[in-house]
């Protein structure tokens, strides 16, 4: 059966539906392989039993998760547009946002005032010990090109998924967001923009550069912080959260974005693979102190009862980083790769 709302042509998309990793991801790309409709009883049965069944933080889940989400941005090659709202599939994903976001909530503690938390997000740590200090300081260039890699899955979107909170901000706080998007989004030049500037750098790295071209390639702790943020963005009631990510995002970045300059140069990564990093490390001082003072203070200002969600989203978006970063210091500290490239 074909829904009367499946008529435009999925030609535009062109990455192709990951390969499962368990059985919520295989039913769900089962069923974007078929017409909707024709596969959504079974995706309904599995809202129940499966989902609760699923580890939170497992490939299984995160995948299948990443695979709805993905029907929002430029979804896959030969899947059908009415999937995006399909309302079983949507039962479905509801169920695993659930699973999720409980798992977040029982990890991340609760409380403090927002300034405290941009205040504590803005001591830069000078023996640290993450990712981006261990390469400027021991990495091998192959470990910065798995990097690289896993970072594409949120790259090769940048920006993206905190657009979907513009229509959702009002006032002051609104116009300073989009003053921040607009220049992630190239200040009105397509080859500008981040999320080109990182294609451009995979390029120049001699990796994949194709949209999604390292899907198969990841797993939980790399896809998690990207469904985050597509949760916090797709959900009005999460905007606060939203903002609050993509201010901890930019008061955390040109710090760690200074570290990899000096990384890539170290291990000899051409300019242009420079040039991402070196973007970031002028552009996001300026935008940590936008997001700071009009975005989040406006926002906090206007509204008081949502800057426990503004702080909510600064501490998910700290222990999903932290996930992914003990997956790949573990796979270093025992010399073997964290991703198969
Ligand atoms: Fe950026
Ligand atoms: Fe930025």
């Amino acid at each position: 059966m074909t829904s009367t709302l499946s008529s435009a042509p999925a030609g535009h998309a062109d990455a192709e539906l990951p390969a499962p990793r368990g059985p919520l991801s295989q039913s769900v790309i089962r069923a974007l392989a078929s017409e909707p409709g024709s596969g959504s009883t079974a995706l309904a049965d599995l809202a129940g039993s499966a989902v609760t069944d699923a580890d939170p933080y497992g490939d299984d889940l995160h995948l299948a998760l990443y695979v709805c989400y993905e029907l929002h941005y430029r979804s896959f090659t030969g899947v059908d547009d009415a999937w995006e709202w399909n309302p079983d599939l949507l039962r479905l994903r509801g169920a695993m946002e659930a699973l999720f976001l409980d798992h977040l909530r029982a990890r991340v503690p609760t409380g403090g005032s927002v300034n405290d938390e941009m205040d504590a997000l803005a001591t830069e740590h000078v023996d640290g010990s993450g990712p981006s200090y261990h390469l400027r300081d021991h990495g091998t260039a192959e470990q910065m090109r798995e990097y690289l890699a896993h970072r594409s899955l949120y790259h090769l979107k940048e920006a993206d998924p905190h657009a979907w909170a513009i229509p959702r901000l009002q006032g002051q706080a609104k116009a300073a967001y989009v003053a921040v998007e607009f220049d992630e989004f190239g200040g009105g030049r397509g080859s500008r923009m981040h999320q080109v500037l990182f294609r451009d750098l995979l390029d120049a790295a001699g990796l994949d550069s194709s949209y999604l071209g390292y899907l198969d390639h990841v797993g939980a702790p790399t896809l998690a912080p990207v469904n985050l943020m597509s949760f916090f963005g797709l959900h009005r009631r999460w905007r606060g959260a939203a903002a609050g990510h993509l201010a901890a995002t930019e008061i955390t970045s040109s710090p760690g974005s200074s570290r990899l300059v000096t990384a890539l140069r170290r291990l000899g990564f051409a300019e242009q693979c420079v040039a991402f990093y070196a973007e970031h490390v002028e552009a996001d001082a300026v935008h940590e102190q936008v997001m700071r003072h009009d975005v989040v203070g406006d926002l906090v200002a206007n509204d008081p009862a949502l800057e426990a969600d503004v702080v909510f989203g600064m501490r998910a978006l700290g222990y999903v980083e932290d996930v992914l970063a003990a997956h790949l210091m573990e796979a270093w500290a025992e010399a073997r790769p964290s991703i198969t490239l």
